[in-house]
């Protein structure tokens, strides 16, 4: 019989609010039932300062999605984290792009995330206790135009309803492994994931501008959570280590930061053009058969 946990921390990183969201929404749960449950977010935090859980404590991580995978920021953070001594129980959590067309709820797509944060955890001797994907409203909006306030509210009510659930549950003493009904799309996906990882992430890092509307203010640079953004003649600069979280385009209050579609169709279209071109078996393939 699992020995029930009377405290629990829960680590999160968050680019827009939703990941923050869930991270109140499960220890709010967690308080209520009596447990002491304490929020930390990992940005920013001294992860040499870290040390191995105390037994009897329940670690949560929560994070978005990014490109079919938890972001770089989360990955090395659960790779720096230390093992346990205790065989901790833990949980996974990642915010997902969810929509609302009509009635009906969409969900986003979880590919590697959840396995690999949780392969990482196993071998450092911790013990999975549950694993739960949760489509909060979609901040892709470089893929797609924004959400209507509607249903960016049914959404998120509808997901704190899934996140008390899955609190409750795991306070109680038991496990939640509903993630793995989406096991063969999710193993489907997992290439993909690692080619966004390779390649992916730094083309919508480099997508970032800072349009005519900046008055150099500042705020996007402050309140980047990964110090992405530096200054080259007064003019915001997304460098490489930028995670594409769109935190800094939610703070613009000036709404100055825009992606390049353009620039993301283009360079695609470069990229595919000149794999064709250098690939003779290609123009082979279109000969008519002899
Ligand atoms: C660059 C980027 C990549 C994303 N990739 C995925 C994805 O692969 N699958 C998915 O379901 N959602 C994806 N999303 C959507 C976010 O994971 C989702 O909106 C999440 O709830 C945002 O959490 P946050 O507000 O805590 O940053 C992506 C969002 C961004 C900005």
């Amino acid at each position: 019989m699992t020995k029930v946990e009377r405290q629990a921390r829960i680590f999160y990183f968050s680019g827009t609010g939703n990941a923050a969201h869930m991270a109140q929404c499960v220890a709010g749960t967690m308080q209520e039932a009596g447990v002491t449950a304490a929020t930390v977010n990992i940005a920013g935090l001294d992860r040499r300062a870290l040390a191995a859980p105390e037994p009897d404590v329940l670690l949560g991580f929560i994070s978005p999605t990014h490109g079919f995978n938890f972001p770089p920021v989360m990955l090395s953070f659960l790779l720096a984290f230390p093992r346990t001594l205790h065989r901790n129980r833990v949980f996974l959590m990642n915010t997902r792009a969810g929509m609302k067309l009509g009635r009906v709820f969409l969900p986003g797509l979880s590919g590697a995330a959840l396995l690999l944060a949780a392969v990482i955890l196993m071998a450092k001797g911790y013990r999975i206790a549950g694993m739960r994907p949760i489509d909060m409203p979609s901040n892709w909006l470089s893929l797609h135009p924004s959400l209507r306030p509607k249903a960016v509210v049914a959404i998120t009510r509808r997901c704190e309803a899934v996140a008390r659930r899955f609190a409750t549950r795991l306070i109680s003493g038991g496990t939640d492994f509903r993630a793995l009904l989406d096991l063969p799309q999710d193993l489907l996906i997992a290439p993909v994931s690692v080619l966004y990882f390779l390649a992916g992430r730094f083309v919508f890092a480099k997508s970032f501008y800072a349009s005519t509307a900046c008055n150099n203010c500042g705020a996007c640079k402050a309140h980047c959570p990964v110090k992405a953004i530096v200054t080259v003649r007064n003019r915001p600069f997304w460098t490489f280590s930028c995670e594409s979280c769109m935190r800094c385009m939610n703070e613009c209050p000036a709404r100055a930061i825009e992606t390049g579609h353009g620039y993301v169709a283009g360079l695609i279209f470069v990229v595919s053009s000149t794999l064709a071109r250098s690939d003779p078996r290609v123009l082979v393939r279109s000969d008519p058969p002899v």
